[in-house]
């Protein structure tokens, strides 16, 4: 059977089905002023098509999907311990490995963070990072066969070996096992010279300690500093703290973790996320979905959504509409689907809007409508005349060939 759930009614109290398997593609777009309906229509497009053997991914950024029918929630917050891991890499050459999922999550967190752009040469520090921290794990970009791991490190593993090498650039260690200790006798002797300043009587135990620190550290330096690769690439001390303590940020929610939920009827609850950790889950979230079912069987059946309220707020960031794009070009071979909602349907471009078949419109502000009517090909007196709740729009393929059509949507008309 394919899949079919019923948005609605005509004047005539017939009803009208979504059949996303009769579509050229599976995805819908649902647009709409706040309180016009639209998460109301995800619940029950979620609980009509759950029963239909069709699993979901839900992204619920106001924590507004509670008691669905058939997904399990997820709330993503401190204490989890459970989540979605950004420093995890998906086998297989195609997917480019250690220095793609490197370079992905730096142009990720640079385009999330806006004015507080990482620099050139924090750029730089951190992808070396990255792909160190691989290394040191036994991922290896050179052999494919090192990608496939049963676990990868996390942004927490992350924050420790940016602090080692922070440390290490501090002190002008060698070996990397020095590290730790030269760091500490260090500190120690600043303990020291504060002891002294209280005139107690640390003077011999300040010798030593210089001794052992300056002899280290010629160590270190008749080595040669070129022969120290870190001291190449770890440059700026300063910087590196900017970016062990940004990383940490990030991490200190504890959703960006080794452990990995089920995204099969998962309902994400990302409310108590700051912006800047929802926007890292949702891509990621995106990616994986993606990168796992392209991996599928073909099918002709749409197998599982992705659902996305207030899209809006994402699609800000240009590596998730990427994805987005990805999703609604790619997915429908392999049976993943996307349902989007916004506040705003102009915040679509054309590559979304062009490859999602149908679509919902709500009633909409005023200031859009002159927009709406030019990009959606709506009737103005239509559009104006809508009420929040009782009506939408529907296109769809299957019904009128994708002429906007008038719904009914009030509870009482349709069931
Ligand atoms: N078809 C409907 N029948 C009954 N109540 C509805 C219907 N659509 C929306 N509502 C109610 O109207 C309010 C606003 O709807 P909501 O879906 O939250 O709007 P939006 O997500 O567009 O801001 C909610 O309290 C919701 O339960
Ligand atoms: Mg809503």
């Amino acid at each position: 059977m394919s899949a079919s759930c019923v948005i609605g009614c005509n004047g005539d109290s017939s009803p009208v089905a979504w059949q996303p398997d009769q579509c050229h593609n599976p995805h819908l777009i649902i647009g709409g002023s706040s309180g016009s309906g639209k998460t109301y229509t995800l619940r029950e497009i979620i609980n009509a098509l759950s029963a239909q053997n069709i699993s979901f991914t839900v992204i619920d950024k106001h924590g507004d999907f509670d008691g669905l029918d058939a997904v399990h929630e997820y709330c993503f917050r401190y204490g989890f311990n459970r989540g979605i891991n950004p420093l995890s890499i998906e086998p297989g050459i195609e997917y480019g490995g250690p220095q793609f999922a490197a370079l992905s999550f730096v142009s990720l967190i640079n385009e999330i963070s806006g004015v507080h752009k990482l620099g050139p040469e924090q750029n730089n520090m951190l992808n070396n990072a990255i792909t160190d921290l691989f290394r040191a794990n036994g991922i290896k970009q050179e052999s494919p066969e090192t990608w496939n791991q049963e676990q990868y490190p996390d942004l927490n593993d992350l924050t420790r070996f940016l602090m080692h090498k922070y440390k290490k650039i501090l002190i002008g260690a060698g070996k990397d096992k020095d590290v730790d200790s030269l760091y500490k006798k260090k500190k120690h002797l600043e303990k020291l010279e504060k002891a002294a300043a209280r005139e107690e009587d640390v003077a011999s135990d300040i010798e030593e300690t210089i001794t052992t620190l300056v002899s280290q550290y010629e160590a270190y330096l008749r080595k040669g500093l070129l022969n120290d690769r870190d001291f190449l690439i770890y440059t700026n001390a300063k910087g590196l703290l900017g970016i062990k303590n940004r990383i940490e940020h990030y991490g200190k929610v504890g959703v960006f973790v080794k452990d990995e939920i089920s995204l099969k009827n998962a309902r994400l609850n990302i409310k108590y996320l700051e912006d800047e950790q929802k926007k890292i889950v949702v891509y990621y979230v995106l990616k994986r979905l993606l990168d796992r079912f392209s991996k599928a069987a073909v099918t002709k059946k749409i197998r599982h959504y992705i659902v996305i309220d207030e899209c809006a707020f994402f699609l800000e960031i240009s590596k998730i509409k990427q994805q987005i794009k990805k999703i609604v070009q790619e997915g429908r071979k392999f049976g993943l689907g996307i349902i989007m909602a916004t506040q705003n349907p102009l915040h679509f471009d054309e590559d979304i809007l062009l490859n999602s078949a149908s679509k919902m419109i709500f009633s909409v502000e005023p200031v859009v409508y002159k927009n709406i009517v030019r990009s959606f090909g709506i009737d103005a007196k239509v559009l104006s005349s809508m009420k929040p709740r009782v009506n939408c729009l529907f296109s769809t393929n299957t019904n009128g060939n994708g002429g906007y059509k008038l719904v009914q949507r009030t509870r009482q008309t349709y069931r």
